[in-house]
């Protein structure tokens, strides 16, 4: 049996006419067929409206998720019900062309996916706007480079596997935005694969969900599949936030010192006390901008969004970004000291630096676990 998955989200209009179509499509090629639509609780009520289809057409059933929300998940909801042996998932806005679907069931005797790609063979890209395309060669040339996959084609939401993939890698999947095939691929880098070219055809009723924020997921869900070994993308998020931490430390500290220059002072130690000011400006502003940014992106999903925590919460960062500087600090205080005593020989005028950079990492390593554990703990 074939199990296809059409996630949706406000696709009631699509349904109505796409629904019937798919249906006589498969009875004429004779496919043995069931349709499972995964509707996320759509404004629209998309679920409603194939719940009643389903009650006269027993090969059609609706999952209506209210909780979770996302493509990747509400395929592997579907997929995770289906009782077909090969498990399909393409779109429900008829951008898709099922015509090539038992060419695909075909090539799945002696392979275990097989991916609908806008370029091989036949296929194009359609009506598709330039700009579209450009951010789809895009993501598809930084999946090439980052992972060792063979697709042409590996962001399409068009394509067939065979139930044992989904089996052998349902525990490792990671379901975020909208790269669900690219998980398959990933995690099963053993399975055969082929490709059956297909035109992409124009949206006629509703509007994409593909926005900004899917593309952002997707740039971390790449990286999270190729280094997720070894570093967590929190921790890369926090790093990030680190680096733009020194742009606003340094145009703080200059800000500061233009400002603070401009009053002319003449009093004893202003040589010293000004530029010290305009340093702890620096430092604080970035602390204040690292805060914002680590709560509201880094660790999202633990965001302090009423004034009392969040204000409690910038004060603890506080204390272990202090605790962090010491921590800089004194990596670099050791490091430059212990080479001093042992190898005096050994001292390029680089080396100040270097272990700057070396107290920095750990620094960076240590903060993020405190702040892990006490801020966002
Ligand atoms: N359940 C559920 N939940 N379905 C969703 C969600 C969601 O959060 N977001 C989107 N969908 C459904 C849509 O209703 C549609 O049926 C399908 O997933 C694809 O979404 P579109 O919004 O139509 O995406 P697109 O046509 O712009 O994007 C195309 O290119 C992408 C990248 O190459 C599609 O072919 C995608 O499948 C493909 O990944
Ligand atoms: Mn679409």
């Amino acid at each position: 049996m074939f199990s296809l998955i059409l996630p949706t989200y406000n696709e009631r209009e699509n349904l109505s006419v796409y629904l019937p179509k798919l249906e006589e499509f498969f009875k004429k090629q004779k496919i043995d067929y069931e349709i499972i639509v995964v509707d996320d609780d759509s404004p629209d009520k998309t679920w409603e409206f194939v719940q009643k289809y389903s009650h006269s057409h027993s090969n059609v059933k609706v999952i209506r998720r209210v909780k979770e929300k996302g493509l990747s998940s509400a395929v592997i909801a579907g997929m995770a019900s289906a009782r077909g042996d090969f498990l399909g998932v393409m779109d429900a806005d008829m951008q898709h062309d099922e015509s090539i679907i038992p060419e695909m069931l075909s090539e799945l005797k002696d392979k275990e996916i097989v991916i609908g790609s806008r370029r091989v063979g036949e296929g194009s890209y359609g009506e598709m706007k330039w700009h579209r395309r450009i951010l789809s060669y895009g993501a598809t040339l930084l999946a090439k480079i980052l992972l060792p996959i063979a697709s042409t084609d590996p962001m399409s939401g068009f394509f067939i596997i065979r139930r044992q993939v989904f089996e052998e890698s349902k525990d490792a999947l990671n379901p975020l935005g909208f790269k669900i095939l690219l998980e398959f691929l990933a995690k099963n880098p053993k399975s055969k694969v082929t490709e059956v070219g297909y035109r992409f055809k124009k949206r006629e009723f509703g509007e994409t969900k593909l926005t900004g924020a899917v593309m952002q997921q997707y740039i971390f869900a790449l990286i999270d599949l190729r280094f997720g070994k070894f570093i967590s993308l929190q921790f890369l998020k926090y790093a990030l936030t680190g680096i733009s931490g020194i742009f606003v430390n340094l145009s703080g500290q200059w800000l500061a010192a233009n400002y603070l220059n401009s009053f002319q002072f003449n009093w004893v130690g202003k040589d010293i006390l000004v530029p010290s000011f305009a340093v702890a400006f620096g430092f604080e502003l970035s602390v204040l901008s690292n805060y914002v940014i680590n709560n509201f992106w880094t660790f999202s999903d633990k965001a302090k969004k009423r004034i009392p925590s969040f204000l409690f919460g910038f004060l603890k960062f506080n204390i272990v970004s202090l605790l962090g500087f010491l921590i800089q600090y004194s990596t670099w205080l050791f490091l430059f000291q212990t080479i001093h005593t042992f190898y005096p020989e050994f001292m390029p005028d680089t080396l100040t630096y270097v272990a700057n950079l070396i107290g920095i990492l750990v620094a960076t390593a240590t903060n993020y676990q405190l702040n892990r554990s006490i801020t966002w703990g």
